[in-house]
């Protein structure tokens, strides 16, 4: 899904150019004319030609012929922009294999200044491979979405983790770059796969954390079985980006809904029943 690593460390300077002018040209066209990127990288036709049939190749880059030659980045090239930089600044060395996918999502771990994860933020990508997108609709602002649904989405994580972190049980935020988040790798299992001793202690510990989460202005409003990892018998509350501020019209709402799931989960799985009032106002109190 993730371009292979090796496959940016041989990536021309060139052919680094060229993504990185057609980054810039997607703020204005959805797919950027080949005479914008001649004036934009003053290379030869011949030799842009060359580098987008690779670029094209390798699944960074899409050429569409109509009204006229237009080239689009797509999220293998995006990619390969965000490691590129992430590389540079020292942050991570090696890109290793998938350990996670998720409706908008797919995590890789890699080698920091120790083991670390690296999520790359995949916001609209279905719907932009659908030909509605393709075709001449866009938005009115902004003429690549999926490019700045998903660089949003990671930065809103990113701030998420940083606001938390360490007051709450988060993995600790260490980079971010365009649609992607680096932070420390957790070692462990989601809630949903464990069979745990104590799931009494278990659940005291989220809503703990869901309350210190509360206190410092943050509601997570994705908050499940799923996204919530086991390390070493001890929670790690996980994939920020939808969440809402405690001073939102809807807070109640959603962090009502984020603690029913975690009540009908361990209700479900282990016969263990809390009271829903007491719960919710323990973690507003
Ligand atoms: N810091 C991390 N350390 C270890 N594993 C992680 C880490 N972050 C994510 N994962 C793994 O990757 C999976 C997907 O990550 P996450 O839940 O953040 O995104 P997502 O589920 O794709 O988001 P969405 O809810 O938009 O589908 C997690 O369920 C988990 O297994
Ligand atoms: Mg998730």
């Amino acid at each position: 899904m993730v371009v292979a690593a090796d496959r940016i460390r041989s990536l021309n300077k060139y052919e680094k150019t060229i993504l990185l002018a057609l980054e810039r040209g997607m703020k204005r066209y959805s797919w950027v004319p080949l005479e914008q990127l001649k004036t934009a990288t003053k290379l030869s036709e011949s030799e842009i030609s060359y580098r987008l049939s690779r670029l094209i190749a390798w699944g960074m880059v899409r050429f569409n012929p109509v009204p006229y030659d237009g080239y689009s980045l797509v999220f293998g090239g995006y990619d390969t922009l965000a490691l590129a930089t992430l590389t540079r600044k020292g942050t991570i060395s090696a890109l290793g294999t998938q350990i996670g996918e998720g409706k908008e999502s797919v995590v890789y771990d890699a080698l920091g200044l120790g083991p670390v994860a690296i999520k790359f933020h995949r916001v609209g990508g279905r719907s932009f491979n659908s030909a509605r997108l393709n075709r001449e609709y866009m938005p009115e602002e902004g003429h690549c979405p999926w490019l700045i649904a998903s660089k949003k989405s990671a930065e809103r994580e990113y701030l998420a983790l940083t606001t938390l972190h360490p007051a709450v049980s988060v993995p600790l935020p260490i980079d971010q770059n365009r649609h992607t988040v680096v932070m420390s790798l957790i070692s462990g299992q989601n809630l949903n796969r464990c069979r745990l001793d104590a799931p009494g202690e278990v659940l005291d510990e989220i809503l703990e954390n869901v309350q210190k989460a509360y206190r410092a202005g943050v509601i997570h409003a994705d908050l499940s079985e799923y996204n919530i990892l086991m390390e070493d018998g001890k929670c790690v509350l996980i994939d920020w980006p939808q969440w809402m501020e405690t001073g939102h019209q809807n807070a109640q709402a959603i962090l009502e809904r984020d603690i029913d799931n975690i009540l009908t989960y361990f209700q479900r799985k282990y016969r263990l029943s809390c009271d829903r009032e007491d719960a919710i106002r323990c973690v507003t109190g």
